[in-house]
């Protein structure tokens, strides 16, 4: 790989230990991949997971003195202000020494899934190392920015150097559709796009486009589609022909060649996907978890709505990011979903063992296949339905 003087430097330890360890990472990453050499990035987003691999890595950096050359946002742990009274003393240290510690070595502790919703939004064709499967698609897909899949050491890398190996998602070549999606159902609202991600097996490998779509897509159900694709399969980037941001039509889709392969969806494959993936339950419901990725703002509205008639009788926790609670409580918005039965937990992720444990065991739902299959991880069952459907239930006391 050719290096430029100063990355050559960087590798050498001329920049200090911690840089060095970086630098040989990321070299041998590149090594893997055969990327000719390291080009600059401009913004990085790091899959924070507040567990022991996470902070052996991070500590490891900071211990031989690193520091970022770009500062990234982070993904979410768990709030202490929320969860600090519940969880074990040991889980409470972790959580703080996490936090001190990528606060050290530079990072912007955002705690949020969704950067490229506001702390962190690159614009298109910029290159950036992202981790987090959802931000990754999102920025890649959406955004039309240029990063690959990384995980959160590689990403952490990234920007303590300031530089990533460029290969894959970063090459033009890579980037246009090789399969052509023919969608054929009907989708309403956003959890039909996260279902419509649930058909990652049916799609295959490559980088998916999406026909047949309409023009206007809420940014919400673009989330749920690339979130839920990376459940059911492994994507970088899909493209919508007029919607998202690097191809107006099939063309620039396809870069004038022919898809490898056609898949059509119809409103048969979307049923059967969400029944397999969550057969209709039955019987009482617990809770209600929602936010996973972090809500934004209207989705919160939505649910708001869908309680004023009626409040919940279990607790709805529903996943946020500290600027939007910070917006919700300042337009009355979280008040009303607290006196609904609703709670807005800041800064935390489903995956998260020690917060989450205590429901195994007893059932409850989510509109977020992502979310359940984290959670059942931990042991705990979540039917998987649309939010006014997890609402309506959570109202009742039980699916019906
Ligand atoms: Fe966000 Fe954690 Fe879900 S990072 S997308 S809440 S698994």
């Amino acid at each position: 790989m050719e290096l430029t003087a100063y990355q050559q430097e960087l590798l050498d330890g001329v920049w200090g230990k911690g840089k060095s360890m970086a630098m040989q990472i990321l070299v041998g990453i590149g090594k893997c991949f055969d990327a000719p050499r390291l080009v600059p990035i401009t913004r990085a987003h790091v899959s924070l997971s507040a567990q022991e691999a996470d902070l052996w890595f991070s500590g490891k950096l900071l211990a031989a003195g690193a520091s970022c050359a770009v500062p990234p946002t982070v993904n979410p742990g768990y709030s202490l202000d929320y969860f600090g009274g519940q969880i074990s003393e040991a889980a409470v240290e972790n959580m703080r020494q996490v936090d001190q510690t990528y606060r050290q070595l530079g990072a912007r502790m955002t705690y949020s899934c969704t950067p490229y919703l506001g702390d962190n939004v690159p614009d298109c064709g910029e290159i950036v190392a992202f981790s987090e499967t959802n931000a990754t698609i999102f920025v890649n897909s959406v955004l039309g920015a240029r990063t690959n899949r990384e995980s959160a050491a590689s990403a952490l890398c990234a920007a303590v150097t300031g530089f990533t190996p460029e290969y894959g998602m970063l090459l033009e070549e890579n980037r246009f559709a090789t399969v052509a999606v023919e969608v054929q159902a009907t989708l309403r609202s956003d959890f039909d796009y996260a279902v419509l991600g649930l058909m990652g097996k049916k799609i295959g490998k490559g980088v998916p486009a999406f026909l047949g779509l309409p023009r206007e897509i809420s940014t919400e159900a673009l989330i749920a589609l690339g979130t839920q694709l990376n459940v059911s399969g492994s994507f970088d980037l899909f493209h919508i022909p007029g919607v998202t941001a690097e191809v107006r039509d099939m063309q620039d889709a396809f870069g004038g060649r022919d898809p490898q392969r056609r898949v059509v969806i119809t409103d048969e494959d979307l049923e059967k996907a969400l029944e397999t993936f969550s057969p209709s339950p039955s019987g009482p419901i617990e809770y209600c978890i929602l936010g996973c990725p972090h809500y934004t703002l209207s989705q919160l509205e939505e649910v708001a709505e869908l309680l004023a008639q009626k409040a919940s009788q279990v607790p709805i926790y529903i996943l946020t990011s500290s600027t939007v609670k910070a917006r919700a409580r300042e337009c009355g918005l979280e008040q009303r979903l607290l006196d609904l039965g609703a709670q807005l937990i800041p800064d935390t992720c489903v995956d998260e063992a020690c917060c989450w444990g205590y429901l195994a065991g007893r059932p409850g739902v989510t509109d977020s296949p992502k979310g359940a299959y984290y959670m059942e991880t931990s042991g705990i069952q979540l039917a998987v339905r649309d939010r006014a459907t997890c609402i309506r239930w959570a109202q009742n006391g039980s699916v019906c």
